[in-house]
């Protein structure tokens, strides 16, 4: 396992655990969660975590995830 974690959204300074709670309560979907909160519209490198983050409920990643062209 590596050593180095991903936990937040450097940009907005927002760890992914806030996120993933008020997206559950918000019902909200990536583009819903980015818009309502800014975080994935900075650099935007942290948008795969946020799109895996929404999709397994993971917070915390040890591996590097970046978004194909088609922005999967
Ligand atoms: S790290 Fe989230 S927009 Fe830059």
């Amino acid at each position: 396992m590596s050593s180095v974690a991903v936990t937040m959204c450097v940009c907005r300074r927002v760890p992914f655990t806030h996120l993933l709670s008020r997206a559950r309560a918000a019902g909200w979907g990536l583009d819903e969660l980015i818009a309502a909160t800014g975080c994935g519209a900075g650099c935007g490198l942290c948008r795969p975590y946020l799109r895996r983050m929404l999709a397994t409920g993971e917070t915390e990643f040890h591996e590097l995830l970046y978004e194909s062209a088609d922005g999967c």
